[in-house]
């Protein structure tokens, strides 16, 4: 018998007793429903534990311990949102760990800094025996521990070159974000903090659709979180697989340029893509405060447009510094879910948010890559005097007078050369 029909039952026979025993009842349906939510939320990520879509734990190894994991004890970090306990304890099944490198390192040491963290996040989720490296949405799914899935957060990590992004692919990164807060030389951020590779019209070049095409070739989820709507829209129109964006919310409900607008959502489900909500509050409420409600208020708002197939959480945990009250850390997502039930989502819309989504969406690009299996590696290469800079060599014998043979005529003393790259334009060193 449900606790209403109990109640309407002892309310009908109206006694004293009835009267006590209603009070009894109602006391106790209030105590057992306030909890059930709660219990179901646990129950319901014990079936479909959440695979989170963004987390910026390798960048503050780099900050605080400039990756020395022997410095750190990963079981326990108060002073961080994300450890293992309260990865288990918010029933975090598998972690997408950002690879992020500043954008002050593009044209510098971007390459390196992205094979360190790479490195790090390796070493961490084989040290650990909670954690467990994973690069298939196969063994995501066998996993009984935290499958940590590499992605790189940042275009410029490859350095405008498709050997060695597929070199990154080797080491297991299975997404990339386009950019992040700077232009690349082939697509186009959100954000206008760099001035470096302004473009009008031109938001993903062809050697950006060579980008695309060579992820779609080798099964590499194209992350447009970060990039400018233009980009995402070519991108979306360029794909031949689903994309996501790995950490960004609604634009209806928070007009910041890092969220979502309902037209692009609409061309994302159209790609048959995803949107992970991010949990900044910066992006959930437009303030530096937030709560769950205002979270609550993106889901709800982004089913309304598309529907609960194509959305997931990248909660962003270690990348952003203000967290709504109620979900300052990764052990919070239970109450988010909870939220969830209380505004009626079924458990089914809810188990598709938590992992069914990302799951078919990683099937789908490793299906499309399956498809290409025939199409050799490309060799495409970004022209030249799209990159211009003094950090890039073309490989060559060395000058027998010792001249650099490579950064321009081959004629004239060395001085000259040095006056040249001086008086390139001055935009091309203006990287923070
Ligand atoms: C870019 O495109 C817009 C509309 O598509 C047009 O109005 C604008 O003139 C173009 N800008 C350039 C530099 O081509
Ligand atoms: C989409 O791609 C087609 C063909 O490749 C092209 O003609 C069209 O302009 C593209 N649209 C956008 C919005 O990029
Ligand atoms: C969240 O904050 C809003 C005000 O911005 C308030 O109306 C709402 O009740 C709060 N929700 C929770 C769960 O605290
Ligand atoms: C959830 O559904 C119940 C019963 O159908 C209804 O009374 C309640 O208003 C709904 N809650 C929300 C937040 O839509
Ligand atoms: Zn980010």
């Amino acid at each position: 018998m449900s606790c209403r029909k109990a109640v309407t039952s002892a309310s009908s026979n109206f006694s004293l007793q009835s009267l006590r025993h209603l009070l009894i009842l109602s006391s106790l349906c209030y105590l057992i429903s306030g909890f059930s939510e709660r219990d179901r939320a646990h129950h319901l990520m014990t079936t479909y534990p959440l695979i989170d879509g963004h987390n910026d734990l390798a960048l503050q190894l780099r900050i605080h311990h400039n990756n020395r994991l022997s410095q750190i004890d990963l079981h326990d970090v108060s002073k961080l949102a994300t450890d293992i306990t309260r990865l288990q304890a918010g029933h975090v099944q598998a972690q997408m760990f950002a690879v992020y490198v500043m954008c002050g390192a593009q044209e510098k040491d971007a390459v390196r800094l992205t094979l360190e963290q790479i490195d790090v996040i390796r070493r961490m989720c084989t040290k650990y025996q909670e954690f467990e490296l994973v690069t298939s949405a196969q063994e995501l799914k066998n996993s009984k521990k935290i499958a940590c899935l590499i992605s790189i957060e940042g275009g410029h990590s490859i350095d405008s070159s498709l050997p060695a992004l597929r070199m990154f692919y080797q080491l297991g990164v299975r997404s990339m974000a386009l950019t992040h807060t700077c232009n690349t030389p082939w697509a186009e951020s959100s954000s206008k903090l760099y001035s470096v590779y302004q473009r009008q019209n031109n938001s993903l070049t062809h050697f950006g659709k060579a980008v695309v095409e060579e992820m779609n070739r080798l099964g590499m989820i194209v992350d447009l979180s970060h990039t400018s709507w233009e980009t995402s829209l070519a991108v979306l129109n360029h794909s031949k697989a689903p994309v996501i964006f790995s950490h960004s919310s609604s634009y209806s409900i928070c007009n910041h340029g890092r969220n979502v607008p309902d037209w692009l959502l609409l061309e994302l489900k159209k790609k048959r893509g995803l949107i992970m909500v991010n949990l900044h509050s910066k992006f959930i409420s437009c303030r530096d405060e937030a709560n769950i409600s205002h979270v609550a208020d993106h889901f709800d708002h982004i089913k309304k447009v598309i529907g609960a197939e194509w959305l997931g959480i990248g909660g962003d945990f270690e990348g952003a510094v203000s967290f709504p009250k109620g979900l300052e850390d990764v052990s919070k997502y239970p109450a988010l879910i909870q939220e969830l039930l209380h505004r009626n989502w079924t458990e089914g819309e809810l188990a598709d948010v938590l992992r069914r989504n990302f799951l078919r969406v990683f099937e789908e690009v490793e299906q499309v890559r399956n498809e290409l299996n025939s199409i050799p590696p490309s060799e495409v290469q970004i022209p030249m005097e799209e990159v211009q800079n003094p950090c890039r060599l073309v490989l060559r014998p060395p000058d027998p007078r010792g001249l650099p043979s490579d950064q321009g005529p081959s004629s004239g003393p060395p001085g000259l050369l040095i006056l040249a790259i001086v008086l390139l334009p001055s935009s091309v060193f203006l990287i923070e």
